[in-house]
């Protein structure tokens, strides 16, 4: 290079770690925009597919048992848009039918099944038998089995706040159904709960 060479505009960028860093950080932030803020605004991602009730309280007392037990650890709740996909789970999902799920459950790692076409797949006895010991219905199951679920009892006076807070979020339950809620779950167990909300995965859509 000769002594009195300057560096031109991009020479000085890629000699500078900073300058370098700065601008990649800058490229990957706009990039990410571009792609991430229409998606606030657009309404297949935003409203409700015709059909999508928010969750009655027996079934979100169960998705609450649901993320307690970790299930989103082996299963996920998005079937993808691929052929081999809509053989074994059905209509891929999309994103109109998770406006009510605060947080959704969509998930990558499939020890198990996805999930979100589960609902109406199975009767709830397979369900419940299946939850407490997989290895009675699928021998091979690696799944644990839930049997606490039987005699553990909903919280049913926190009901009522946990559809508060949904409420905020956006999901329109009235003051009248939060009202019900903890009459409607008293007395029920965490089994009836999870196998409530089960039954109604992907159901709004096939
Ligand atoms: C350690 C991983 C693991 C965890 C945690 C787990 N599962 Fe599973 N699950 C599996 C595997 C593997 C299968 C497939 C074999 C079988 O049916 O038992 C399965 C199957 C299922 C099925 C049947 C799906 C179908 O379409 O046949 C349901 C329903 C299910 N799991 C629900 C749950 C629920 C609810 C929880 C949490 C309470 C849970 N699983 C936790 C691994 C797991």
């Amino acid at each position: 290079m000769a002594q009195n060479h300057k560096p031109t505009g991009h020479e000085k960028i890629e000699t500078s770690n900073f300058l370098m860093i700065v601008l990649i950080l800058l490229a990957v932030a706009v990039g990410g925009l571009v792609e991430i803020v229409p998606l606030f605004f657009q309404r297949s991602t935003t409203q409700p597919v015709p059909g999508l009730k928010p969750y009655t309280p027996l079934q979100l007392a169960g998705r609450d048992v649901y993320i307690r037990e970790g299930c989103y650890n082996c299963h996920s709740q998005m079937v993808r848009p691929f052929r081999a996909e809509a053989l074994r789970y059905g209509a891929h999902s999309v994103a109109g039918e998770f406006v009510y799920d605060h947080p959704f459950q969509w998930g990558s790692k499939r020890t198990g099944p996805d999930l979100h076409r589960v609902g109406g797949k199975y009767s709830d006895e397979w369900h419940r038998a299946h939850l407490i010991n997989p290895r009675d219905l699928v021998p091979e199951s690696n799944m644990p089995a839930y049997p606490w679920l039987l005699t553990g009892a909903v919280d049913a006076a926190g009901m009522p706040g946990r559809m508060k807070a949904l409420q905020r979020v956006g999901v329109p339950y009235t003051e009248t159904e939060i009202a019900a809620a903890t009459e409607l779950v008293k007395g029920k167990t965490e089994m009836e709960a999870l196998i409530a909300y089960l039954q109604v995965l992907g159901t709004a859509r096939r």
